[in-house]
């Protein structure tokens, strides 16, 4: 794992250790290579190895179809490097600044795959992108990384604008250098891939037609108004200076990975524990749902095939209300988890409602479906059972999250 100002470079400290270990020499690269212990007399010939493995992977990394992708210690990063991973021909580099919601644990699976590099480090530091876009020479940049917590960024809009702003300028500004060096061939292939979400658009009417790529924008949220600030960033490099873009803007997603602040890892997480199930105001505001693996489908569709300097809509086609997914999780969790005294849904307790809480969102995924021929594979019904039973059994990873800052922001989020 490299750090940021650090870039990913092999690095060679020569640590000599005790008196006994005098004539020994460790040599620590913490991009993958393990660590060698060698007697120095035969320095020269393991110090060749060393190095020829580290240069070979960077020749590796260049010859594939390498994506840097930013914010995938994240729940949908981590999904779509999981499912990228798959693809031999693909090499990864992962920018990831490892905030609350960055967990790098989700990645352990590919982490010492030679295809995987996993960077420490700000989407913010110039240098350090920079850096990174001259060193792996990618083709593709997928923008995932952001603060993305709508209740959060009531309490403190700062780091939204700080990252989903400043973050993405600085990227979209590095990418930018990086595209005006390469070949023309080169640039044709590259694509920059912005991930966004469906708050940009504001909030529906009961009646109302869901929203399509040209809804205007009418963000509520600090959230939602950070996004919609990046969003027409994208939309000014490529119509100013050409920058090869594409935008998705997805509807809420649910699965595996998702850290348990927002409402079904939540709800799993509490209805498990026979804690409250906190729902807010009246219950019956309305998100439409996707399985976070169809998503990711839908972001490499979007990938190879999208039409630059377009957006793309991508949703479930499945509006519910918030009460029904709790009575759904409640439901489930009674089912699978050993049985508490009553039903979890005597848990529920409604609570103050958000402030301007958004009342419905859903997404018009036709133009994708109509261009690209993705929909959706997952049920709901199927994809809340999966995202369940991962969530109950997936035990130690729940304790790993949800240690001190977790506790404390639910204490406080919750108290008032
Ligand atoms: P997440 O909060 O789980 O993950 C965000 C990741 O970004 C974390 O790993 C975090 O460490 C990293 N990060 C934050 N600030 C950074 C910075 N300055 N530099 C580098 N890394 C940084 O978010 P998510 O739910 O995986 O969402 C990913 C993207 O998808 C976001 O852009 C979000 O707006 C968008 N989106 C999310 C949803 C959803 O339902 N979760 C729906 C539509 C769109
Ligand atoms: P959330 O998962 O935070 O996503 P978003 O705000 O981006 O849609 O919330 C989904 C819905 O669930 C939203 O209407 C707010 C509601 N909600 C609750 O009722 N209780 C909770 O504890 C949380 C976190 C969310």
């Amino acid at each position: 794992m490299a750090r940021a100002g650090e870039g990913i470079g092999f690095r060679y400290p020569w640590r000599h250790r005790t008196a006994a270990d005098k004539r020994n020499i460790d040599i620590r690269a913490e991009d993958g290579v393990k660590p060698v212990l060698f007697y120095y007399n035969h320095v020269l010939v393991l110090l060749v190895a060393a190095v020829r493995a580290t240069a070979l992977k960077q020749v590796r990394l260049r010859m594939r179809n390498t994506i840097l992708v930013t914010g995938g210690a994240g729940f949908i990063g981590s999904n779509f490097i999981l499912q990228q991973m798959r693809d031999e021909s693909v090499a990864i580099v992962n920018l990831d600044k490892l905030t609350y919601a960055g967990n790098p644990h989700n990645l352990e699976s590919v982490a010492s795959d030679r295809r995987y590099e996993f960077v420490h480090g700000d989407i913010g530091d110039r240098g350090l992108v920079g850096g990174l876009l001259e060193k792996h020479q990618p083709n593709a940049i997928v923008h995932f990384a952001a603060e993305s917590h709508v209740d959060r960024s009531i309490r403190g809009p700062e780091d939204f604008i700080r990252t989903n702003v400043d973050g993405t300028f600085a990227l979209l500004e590095e990418t930018r250098a990086y595209c005006s060096a390469l070949s023309d061939e080169t640039r044709k292939r590259f694509r920059f891939l912005h991930v966004s979400t469906d708050e940009v658009y504001g909030s529906l009417g009961p009646d109302d037609s869901p929203f399509c790529e040209t809804t205007p924008y009418a963000p509520n949220s600090p959230y939602a108004a950070s996004k919609a600030a990046s969003d027409h960033l994208v939309r000014a490099y490529h119509h100013t200076y050409g920058l090869p873009t594409l935008t998705t803007n997805c509807s809420n997603n649910y699965g595996p990975f998702q850290f348990p602040e927002k409402l079904i890892p939540l709800m799993i997480l509490n209805a498990r524990d026979g804690k409250p199930l906190p729902v807010y105001g009246d219950g019956k505001n309305v998100r439409d749902w996707l399985y976070v693996e169809d998503h990711c489908e839908a972001i490499a569709t979007v990938l190879h095939g999208g039409r630059l300097g377009e957006t793309y809509n991508i949703g479930g086609w499945n509006e519910m209300p918030n009460i029904e997914i709790v009575h759904t999780i409640c439901d489930l969790v009674d089912d699978a988890a050993p049985p508490g005294p009553t039903s979890r849904r005597k848990l529920i307790t409604f609570v103050k409602d958000r402030p301007g809480h958004d009342r419905r969102y859903a997404m018009d995924a036709r133009k994708i479906e109509r261009e690209l021929g993705w929909k959706p594979k997952a049920t709901f019904e199927n994809g809340i059972r999966k995202t369940v039973r991962w969530y109950l059994e997936n035990e130690e990873w729940l304790r790993n999250v949800t240690s001190g800052s977790y506790r404390q922001w639910m204490a406080t989020h919750y108290s008032s």
